[in-house]
């Protein structure tokens, strides 16, 4: 695969904004349920004669004040509770998927979480029908490709994770991996061993969230006890310089997500994020959205806040977005096809 373009000195620094915008990118760490914005929420409370505890969007909007990752998850959570049939859980994605595909992103690997809803009574098979209609529609009415990941919540216990791991079994050839979200602390990877150990003989591929809020012991163990191929967040690596340079040796992603790591106060300012230190760092870190209808913006938008506050240049453009290629889940060939187009889009900017 291809190192930096050689012409990337000749890309004008005011062009910058429109480079990252316009480039091809893989988006690694989306939680579908985190993509409802205020409008869809009310619009499927309607539907669904869902009582919401907002009078409206703009009221609903404004709760949007988050201190930490918990005071979030419980307005996501609550705007969760108006998903309950295929057709919602089709829409949701189906409007991700478009605002992605204009952010010129050309594959996604999304995170959903059955637990929320099965809690409530939807069976799994509601919420992967519609979310595999959406995938498949991605695929053919826009050029996006995307995969689904059966996140884990944390907060609850490794036997319920089992028994939702056996709901999902008869439909895993709908989804590629499993993750691990929800509230970080006091949650340790380590309480997920031994499902995490089944999803590997299933022959699964697995990622988990650790260091947005955990310590950097929560990384060594979701790599060691988990054995996880990417790292979801993993900021606070930068505390422990051993394990930075195991990531950077091993070549393991971190999929950070800027704009969530400033509303939940990972980090006080834009211009206080470490995405630049990570690249430093020889870390592959990639640039996502999360939940991006909660913490102000899709992926355009978190690359044009990062580069508007951070030293980052048109080579680290490249190396996210190549990053974010190659540490997706496609096959080597597929990637192969899009670092050629991203190649393409580099070289249009330097001519
Ligand atoms: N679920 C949705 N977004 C999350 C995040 N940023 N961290 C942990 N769990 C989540
Ligand atoms: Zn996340």
């Amino acid at each position: 695969m291809s190192s930096l373009p050689a012409d990337i000195h000749r890309i004008p620094a005011d062009r910058l904004g429109a480079l990252v915008a316009a480039m091809p990118k893989a988006e690694l760490h989306i939680h579908i349920e985190g993509s409802l914005e205020p409008e869809l929420i009310f619009q499927l409370a309607q539907r669904n004669r869902v009582a919401l505890p907002y009078p409206s969007v703009e009221a609903l909007r404004a709760a949007y004040a988050f201190t930490d990752l918990q005071s979030f998850l419980d307005i996501y959570y609550a705007g969760a509770s108006v998903l309950l049939h295929e057709q919602d859980f089709e829409d949701m994605a189906w409007a991700y998927l478009q605002k992605a595909a204009a952010d010129n992103v050309l594959h996604a690997e999304i995170f959903f979480d059955p637990q929320t809803h099965t809690a409530r009574g939807v069976p799994f098979k509601t919420v992967i029908d519609g979310l595999s209609r959406a995938v498949d529609r991605a695929q053919s009415e826009l050029g996006v490709s995307a995969s689904l990941i059966l996140c884990f919540l944390r907060h609850l216990s490794e036997e319920e994770a089992f028994a939702t791991l056996e709901e999902a079994l008869p439909f895993q050839d709908r989804f590629i991996g499993v993750g691990l979200d929800s509230s970080e602390r006091g949650h340790p990877p380590e309480k997920f061993a031994r499902v995490f150990a089944r999803c590997r003989d299933l022959g699964l591929r697995l990622v988990a969230h650790a260091g947005e809020e955990g310590p950097p012991a929560y990384i060594w163990n979701a790599l060691d006890v988990l054995k996880v191929e990417r790292i979801d967040h993993g900021v606070r690596c930068v505390e422990d310089p051993t394990l930075v340079q195991r990531l950077a040796r091993e070549g393991i992603a971190l999929t950070v997500c800027p704009l969530s790591n400033i509303k939940l106060c990972v980090f006080p300012q834009m211009q206080q994020h470490n995405l630049a230190q990570l690249l430093d760092a020889g870390l592959k870190a990639t640039v996502n959205s999360d939940d991006p209808a909660y913490f102000g913006g899709y992926m355009n938008q978190n690359f044009a806040e990062t580069f508007a506050s951070l030293p980052l240049d048109a080579a680290a453009a490249y190396t996210l977005a190549r990053n974010s290629f190659e540490a997706s889940f496609a096959e080597r060939s597929q990637k192969v096809k899009w670092v050629d187009r991203l190649d393409e889009s580099f070289a249009r900017f330097a001519a």
